[in-house]
C-alpha cells in the first residue's frame, strides 16, 4: 500500500501504519485531511479554507470531538495558560508552555499530569525543560508520557539544547503541538526528529490561541523589526479627543470607562515599547507606564517622538524619571537638527535618567519611521504598542506599518471639530472593517474591536 508523503507539519501516526493518517485540528473541529489505503466511506472533501490542498485526497471525518481529542484540548489549554502567564516574562523569547501527561486509556478523563512549565526567559529552561524537570522534582517517570507543547519543540541549539532530544531522551511516546516554530529556517525541524524516532506527532490542537499569543515573534523572526498594535479609544462619532480649546490643558480626557482602561494595561504589560508623539504628551501630560501590578522582566521602554525638543522640563515623564529605580525605560527621539540646549535641560529635568537620540527628520522636522523601528528591533523589542494620536496614526498607517488594531468605541459623542483618529488616513470606521480575524467584545460600556491588518502566520501553515 503506498504511503502518503509526510509534510513534516501534520500528524504522524505510528500506531495503525496501515491506516497512516494526517490530522489537523482547528478550535472547532478535528479533521482527518489525509489516509493512506481506501478512503474511508462517507468522508467530504475537505474545504481549502480548512487547509485542504491540492495534490492530497482529503476529508472532514466527523465534527464529534472523541474523549481523546476532548482530553488533548483540556491539557493543551492548561499549556496554553501558563504560556499566557509569561506575558512580560519571555521576550524575546515566544511565550511556549508545556504539560506532560500519563495518558488513561481507558478513561481519558482520568490521565495524570507528571509535570509542567513554561518558559521564562530568564530561567532558560524552555517549556518542555521546565516540566521534565517538575516531573522529576515530583519523582513521576515520564516515560511513554505524553507532551502537550504550545510551540514546536526546537531542534537546535541555542541558549539551551534542543528540546526536542530532551524529550526522546526523557522517553517521551507521543508529542501534541499547538503550532509549528514560524522561524522558515527551523520550522518542522523539530516535529520530523521526534516523528523519526518513533515518536506520535499531533499538531494543531490550540494553535489559534498559539500563535495569538506568539505574534510578535512570529513576525520579529521574519521581518527583523517589532509587531506594532495601534491602539485608540475613540468616540462614537469617531474621534480621539476634544478640541483643544474645549479641554483642560495638560490632562488626560478619558473617553473610556475604567474596564478599557485596565486593558490598556494589560496591552502595555504584554509590549516591549510603548510609542507616542509630543502632540499626546503635551495635550495629556501622561505617564505611559505598565501599571497592570504583574511581574516583567524589563521595563517597559517608553518612547516619544518629539523632533524639536518640545517636551516641557516639568512634564510628568521627566516628573517620575527623577524618582526612577530604571536608567534605560524613557527614550526620546529628536530631529538631528534640535537645539542642544533643549537637550540638557531636559537632561538636567530627569536627572539623568533619559535618553536622547538623533535620527533623521523630513524637511519639516517629522521623523522617519523605519530607523525607529530598526532602533527598537537592535533593542530586541519584539512588540511596540502604539498609543499616539492623530498625526502618528496616520503617518504609521500610510507607511504600512501598523500590524494590528484595538479600538475601544465609547459610547460618547464629541462632535464636529474634535480631533479625528488620523489625520489624513482612514477614520476608525473603515479601518475596523478592513482588519482581519476581527473580534468584538464588551468592556465595561465600551466596545473593543481588536483584528489584524498583516499576520505573520499564515504563510507557514
Ligand atoms: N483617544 C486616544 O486613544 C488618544 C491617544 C493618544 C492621543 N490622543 C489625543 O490626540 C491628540 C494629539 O494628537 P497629535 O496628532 O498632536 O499627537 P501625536 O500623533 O501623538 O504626536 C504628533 C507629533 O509627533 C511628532 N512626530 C515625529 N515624527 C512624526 C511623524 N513621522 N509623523 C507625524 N508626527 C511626527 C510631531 O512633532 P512636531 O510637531 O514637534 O514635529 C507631531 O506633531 C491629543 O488631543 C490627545 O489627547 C488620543
Amino acid at each position: 500500500m503506498a504511503q502518503l508523503p509526510m509534510p513534516a507539519r501534520y500528524t504522524s501516526s505510528h500506531r495503525q501504519p496501515a491506516q497512516s493518517v494526517l490530522r489537523r485540528e482547528n478550535s472547532k473541529r478535528s479533521f482527518l485531511i489525509a489516509w493512506s489505503g481506501p478512503k474511508p466511506p462517507g468522508l467530504k472533501t475537505l474545504p481549502r479554507k480548512y487547509g485542504g490542498r491540492g495534490g492530497y485526497p482529503h476529508g472532514i471525518l466527523s465534527s464529534m470531538p472523541s474523549p481523546a481529542d476532548v482530553a488533548d484540548r483540556s491539557h493543551m489549554q492548561r499549556a496554553l495558560d501558563l504560556a499566557r502567564q509569561t506575558a512580560g516574562l519571555a521576550s524575546p523569547n515566544p511565550q511556549v508552555g508545556c504539560v506532560l501527561v500519563r495518558e488513561n486509556p481507558t478513561d481519558r478523563a482520568a490521565d495524570q499530569v507528571l509535570g509542567e512549565g513554561a518558559h521564562r526567559y530568564d530561567e532558560r529552561d524552555h517549556a518542555e525543560i521546565a516540566a521534565l524537570k517538575q516531573a522529576a522534582a515530583n519523582g513521576h517517570d515520564v516515560r511513554g508520557a505524553t507532551a502537550y507543547v504550545t510551540l514546536e519543540p526546537c531542534a537546535h541549539h541555542g541558549r539551551t539544547g534542543p528540546c526536542a532530544d530532551a524529550l526522546l531522551a526523557a522517553g517521551i511516546r507521543r508529542c501534541v503541538v499547538a503550532t509549528t516554530d514560524p522561524n522558515p529556517l527551523v520550522s518542522g525541524t523539530g516535529l520530523a526528529r521526534l516523528h523519526a524516532a518513533g515518536v506520535e506527532v499531533d499538531l494543531g490542537p490550540g494553535s489559534d490561541e498559539a500563535r495569538s499569543l506568539n505574534l510578535p515573534f512570529a513576525h520579529f523572526i521574519q521581518h527583523g523589526r517589532p509587531f506594532v498594535t495601534l491602539k485608540a479609544a475613540v468616540s462614537v462619532d469617531g474621534y480621539l479627543a476634544p478640541p483643544p480649546a474645549a479641554r483642560a490643558l495638560r490632562q488626560p480626557h478619558w473617553l473610556t470607562g475604567p474596564a478599557a482602561r485596565a486593558e490598556v494595561h494589560s496591552l502595555r504589560h504584554a509590549s516591549d515599547a510603548l510609542l507616542t508623539g509630543i502632540g499626546t504628551v503635551l495635550a495629556d501630560d501622561p505617564a505611559l507606564t505598565d501599571r497592570s501590578g504583574l511581574p516583567r522582566r524589563r521595563p517597559l521602554l517608553r518612547v516619544i517622538l518629539d523632533p524639536h525638543l518640545r517636551l516641557p522640563p516639568a512634564s510628568q515623564l521627566l516628573r517620575d524619571a527623577q524618582t526612577s529605580t530604571s536608567a534605560s525605560d524613557l527614550l526620546l527621539l529628536c530631529a538631528e537638527s534640535a537645539p542642544l540646549a533643549n537637550q540638557h535641560t531636559l537632561h538636567t529635568a530627569a536627572a539623568g535618567r533619559i535618553e536622547i537620540l538623533r535620527l533623521p527628520a523630513s524637511p519639516s522636522g517629522r521623523l522617519s519611521l523605519p530607523p525607529v523601528l530598526a532602533l527598537l528591533a537592535e533593542r530586541n523589542c519584539l512588540s511596540l504598542l502604539l498609543e499616539a494620536g492623530s498625526a502618528l496614526n496616520s503617518a504609521f498607517l500610510h507607511e504600512d506599518l501598523v500590524d494590528r488594531i484595538v479600538l475601544f468605541f465609547s459610547p460618547t459623542e464629541l462632535g464636529a471639530g474634535s480631533i479625528p483618529f488620523s489625520a489624513a488616513g482612514p477614520s476608525a470606521y473603515v479601518l475596523q472593517q478592513r482588519l482581519h480575524q476581527r473580534r468584538t467584545a464588551s468592556v465595561g460600556a465600551d466596545m473593543m474591536i481588536t483584528g489584524l491588518l498583516h499576520d505573520p502566520w499564515p504563510a507557514l501553515s
